[in-house]
């Protein structure tokens, strides 16, 4: 599947204006500045699809992209980026504009299937990720968390987060067993999530 094409399909600001189409989604949420749209990027082989930046608050919209044989629908699968939550060098009514949209997102879209939701793997879970962890538990929106930037972390410490993180998930009805330890930068655990997310495209 993530040989395929992948093209931006749209951006949204808000609920009424999400795009009807026939795809199972994939969300990528997250704290500000955790590597989400990094992740999109990685993902699919591509470097500027979806726009980073070292700046917390760069995506502002809910931003989709669909992964697919351009002419069949089967098989393909909706990337959607979503703008991070808790801090962003943005105006505080903004931030809350943003968190209350990711919120509404998570909770109300019947297309959304998974969840990967990222931890910076060097500051592990924050009391706002087990807050949107309890929300989607009780959504029974089915997720996975996905620690990014392990390329910051040596191989012992990045074992200890991951152990850690792997025994708090253990303890959430809706999460995935499988916590997973990757970089965008050396690409490291990409292909263990390309293969988890490929599975949720087939028919
Ligand atoms: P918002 O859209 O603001 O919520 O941020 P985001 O979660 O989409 O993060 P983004 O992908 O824009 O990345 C934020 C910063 O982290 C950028 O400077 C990236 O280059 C950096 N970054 C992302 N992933 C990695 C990684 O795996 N390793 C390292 N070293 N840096 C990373
Ligand atoms: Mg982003």
């Amino acid at each position: 599947l993530f040989a395929q094409e992948c093209t931006f399909l749209k951006g949204c600001v808000g609920m009424e204006h999400l795009p009807a189409h026939p795809l199972v989604e994939v969300a990528f949420a997250g704290r500000s500045n955790v590597g989400k749209s990094s992740l999109v990027n990685a993902l699919t082989g591509r470097k500027t699809l979806a726009r980073a930046s070292n700046t917390p608050g760069r995506t502002q919209e809910v931003n989709f992209f669909r992964l697919g044989p351009p002419h069949s629908d089967e098989a393909a699968l909706m990337l959607v980026d979503l703008p991070g939550y808790g801090f962003a060098r943005a105006p505080q009514a903004q931030v809350e504009r943003w968190t209350r949209l990711v919120m509404a997102y998570l909770r109300g879209r019947s297309a959304l299937r998974r969840v990967c939701l990222l931890i910076d793997a060097r500051h592990g879970l924050k009391a706002n990720d087990l807050e949107v962890m309890g929300m989607l538990d009780s959504a029974a929106v089915n997720y996975q968390v996905v620690l990014t930037k392990a390329d910051k972390l040596g191989p012992t410490v990045a074992r200890a987060t991951h152990a850690t993180v792997a025994a708090a998930v253990a303890r959430h009805v809706a999460a995935h067993p499988d916590v997973l330890l990757t970089s965008s930068e050396t690409g490291a655990g990409i292909p263990e999530l390309r293969a988890q997310l490929a599975a949720l495209a087939l028919p």
